[in-house]
């Protein structure tokens, strides 16, 4: 399982890059929000983040058009931005409309806010490089979001798409709208190819009370060898 930051926070993702394991960043409008972003600083923000992740990491940017030619100019001029910009797409009628034509013009389309396998599998058929099936929203309505997505990654796995993806690349499916540490187990566990985690998981993931317990003795017994 890869890792992706869900996050538009400078910050976090100079820090989780600096650990090593972070394989590319989600944004979302929300989330830009959330950091005070300014409508005319969004692509200089963007490319920010594409240069602290460097050229391999994706950085999904959303577009909020709502028709497709408007998505489909949106995404051309987020794609301009860098290279390993992916236009992020709600999973709607126009949404699959843009991501086939953004699909045939080779610019990679993460489809966002999927909650169905019907949803998951017309995102694929339309040419989406990325399929984000969201966990959390549906344990926020009483709903179980890990077996949501276990049934998305089932049913893009019956069948091949790589007829449909930009340059036949294989489709991955990111667990997004993860909420804790077990999401991003149970989404491994699962075969979720990615896992798009807020910095505050990211930081759970790494945390065990074993492993503090041990750290603290290991430490004390070392100040007894140190004054042996
Ligand atoms: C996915 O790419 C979204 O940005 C994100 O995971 C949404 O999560 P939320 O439900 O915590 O807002």
């Amino acid at each position: 399982m890869k890792f992706f930051l869900d996050t538009a926070d400078l910050a976090e993702i100079e820090e989780a890059a600096s650990w090593g394991a972070l394989a590319g960043v989600t944004t979302n409008p929300s989330l830009y929000a959330r950091i005070g972003g300014k409508l005319e600083d969004f692509p200089a923000h963007i490319k920010r983040i594409c240069d602290i992740v460097g050229p391999e990491c994706p950085v999904s940017a959303e577009s909020v058009a709502m028709e497709r030619d408007a998505i489909v100019a949106d995404g051309v001029e987020l794609a301009a931005i860098a290279p390993n910009v992916v236009v992020k797409i709600p999973t709607m009628v126009e949404g699959l409309a843009a991501t086939h034509e953004l699909a045939a013009r080779g610019i990679p389309v993460n489809m966002t806010l999927c909650f169905t396998v019907p949803q998951a599998l017309l995102a694929a058929r339309a040419g989406a490089r990325y399929i984000s099936p969201f966990i959390g929203r549906f344990d926020d309505i009483s709903d179980d979001g890990l077996n949501q997505l276990a049934n998305v990654i089932d049913a893009i796995g019956n069948y091949d798409f790589s007829a449909n993806t930009v340059n036949g690349e294989k489709i991955e499916i990111i667990a997004a709208s993860i909420r804790s540490a077990n999401h991003v187990t149970q989404a491994a566990l699962l075969g979720a190819d990615i896992a798009t985690v807020p910095f505050g998981v990211l930081k759970k993931m790494v945390q065990h009370p074993l492993t503090d317990r041990g750290l603290e003795a290991f430490l004390k017994d070392w100040e007894k060898v140190q004054n042996a």
